[in-house]
C-alpha cells in the first residue's frame, strides 16, 4: 500500500515548472491532485486502514498534498506575475521618443525674452518682482499716484475707459501703489506688466508692456537713481561706456521728475534718423516718489523716502535688436519672429 508517493512531489515541482500558461498548469494540475491521479486514489484506500495506521498514512499523504499544492501556488503566482511583466512591457508608452512634427521648434515671444532679461538683471541688483490687475480703478491709476479728477497731467494718458469706473491701466505705477498698500518699508521691487493707451502707429500700440521700478528706504536718494540706471543700460545694452543723461521732466507722482536718455545705439551718439540727429534716444521716465504719494498709502514721508522709474519693454527691445517698426511684435509673422528663437 506504501507506495513512493513522496517521489511525486518532486516530479509535480518540475512538470508545474514547465507549465507556462494557467491552462497548462491547470491540466497538470490534475494529473497530480485529480480525481484519477494516485494521489487521490491513495486518498480512497485510506478506508481499508485502521487506527494508527490509517492516521499516519492519512498524515503522510495530506503532507504530500499540501507541499504539490503549494508547489501549484507558487508556480501560478509565478506565471501571473510574468504575465502583467509582459503585458506591462507591451503596452508601455515612450514619452522620450520625439514626436513626429520636426518642422517648427517653439520659442519664446522677443517681448517675453526682454521681460526676462529684465528680471534677471533687476533680480541681480535686490529687486523682487510684483504684479497688479491690467483693470485698474480710477484712484490707484490716477488719484493714488497724486493725479486728481481733472488734473491736466490726467490727459497725458490717453484712457481706455471700462463701465463701472474701471479702466485699463495705462502705466504699471498703479503696481507700485499696490505694492505699498500691502507692505512696509523697506521696499525694492520691478513690475513688468501690459499697459493700454489710445495710441497707435510705428512707435506706439494700443497695448504694450512696461516695466516700473521702485526702491524705498530710509535714504535712498537721486544719486542712487542715477547709478543704478546707469549701471542697468549698460549692462542691457552691454556697452560699459554708453552715455546715460538725465533731462528733467514732470510726472504727478515724482518729485523731482526725470526723463532718461541713452546715448542712441545706432549711431552711437554720432546723430541719424533714429535719433533725430540729437545723438540720444529716451528710455525711461524716472524720480523721486511725491511725498503725497507715500501719505496715501500710509508710509510716513518724514522717514522713508525713495525712487520708482518706469520704462517700455518693446522700446527697449527695439532698440536692443534693431527693430523699426513695434507693430512687428504683435503681427505674429514668423519670418520676424524666428529670428529670435534660441
Ligand atoms: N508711469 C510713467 C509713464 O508711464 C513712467 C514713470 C514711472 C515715471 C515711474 C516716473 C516714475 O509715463
Amino acid at each position: 500500500m506504501s507506495q513512493n508517493l513522496e517521489a511525486l512531489i518532486d516530479i509535480a515541482v518540475q512538470r508545474f515548472e514547465q507549465c507556462n500558461s494557467l491552462t497548462e498548469l491547470d491540466q497538470t494540475k490534475a494529473e497530480f491532485l485529480g480525481k484519477q491521479s494516485a494521489l487521490t486514489q491513495a486518498f480512497k484506500g485510506l478506508g481499508q486502514l485502521q487506527g494508527d495506521a490509517r492516521k499516519q498514512e492519512g498524515d503522510r499523504l495530506n503532507a504530500i498534498k499540501t507541499t504539490i499544492e503549494s508547489a501549484l501556488t507558487a508556480r501560478k503566482i509565478a506565471i501571473e506575475n510574468a504575465l502583467i511583466e509582459q503585458k506591462l512591457t507591451q503596452e508601455a508608452l515612450d514619452v522620450t521618443l520625439p514626436g513626429r512634427f520636426r518642422g517648427n521648434k517653439s520659442s519664446k515671444h522677443p517681448v517675453t525674452q526682454t521681460i526676462e532679461r529684465l528680471e534677471t538683471l533687476f533680480h541681480s541688483l535686490g529687486f523682487i518682482t510684483a504684479d497688479g490687475p491690467e483693470i485698474e480703478d480710477d484712484f490707484h491709476n490716477f488719484t493714488a499716484l497724486n493725479t486728481p479728477e481733472l488734473h491736466p497731467a490726467r490727459s497725458m494718458h490717453d484712457t481706455f475707459y471700462l463701465e463701472g469706473g474701471h479702466l485699463l491701466r495705462t502705466h504699471t505705477s498703479p503696481i507700485q501703489v499696490r505694492y505699498m498698500e500691502n507692505n512696509a518699508p523697506p521696499l525694492r521691487i520691478i513690475a513688468p506688466g501690459r499697459v493700454y493707451r489710445v495710441d497707435s502707429d510705428a512707435t506706439h500700440s494700443p497695448m504694450f508692456h512696461q516695466i516700473e521700478g521702485l526702491w524705498i528706504d530710509q535714504t535712498v536718494n537721486f544719486a542712487n537713481l542715477k547709478s543704478l540706471l546707469s549701471d542697468f543700460f549698460r549692462s542691457f545694452f552691454e556697452s560699459d561706456t554708453l552715455a546715460v543723461r538725465f533731462r528733467p521732466s514732470f510726472f504727478p507722482f515724482t518729485e523731482p521728475s526725470a526723463e532718461v536718455d541713452i546715448g542712441c545705439v545706432f549711431c552711437a551718439g554720432k546723430g541719424c534718423k533714429v535719433c533725430s540727429h540729437s545723438g540720444f534716444l529716451e528710455v525711461a521716465g524716472a524720480g523721486m516718489v511725491h511725498p503725497n504719494v507715500l501719505k496715501h498709502v500710509n508710509i510716513d514721508p518724514e522717514t522713508f523716502q525713495g525712487f520708482a522709474f518706469g520704462m517700455g519693454i518693446e522700446r527697449l527691445a527695439m532698440l536692443r535688436y534693431g527693430v523699426n517698426d513695434l507693430r512687428l511684435f504683435y503681427e505674429n509673422d514668423l519670418r520676424f519672429l524666428q529670428q529670435f528663437s534660441r
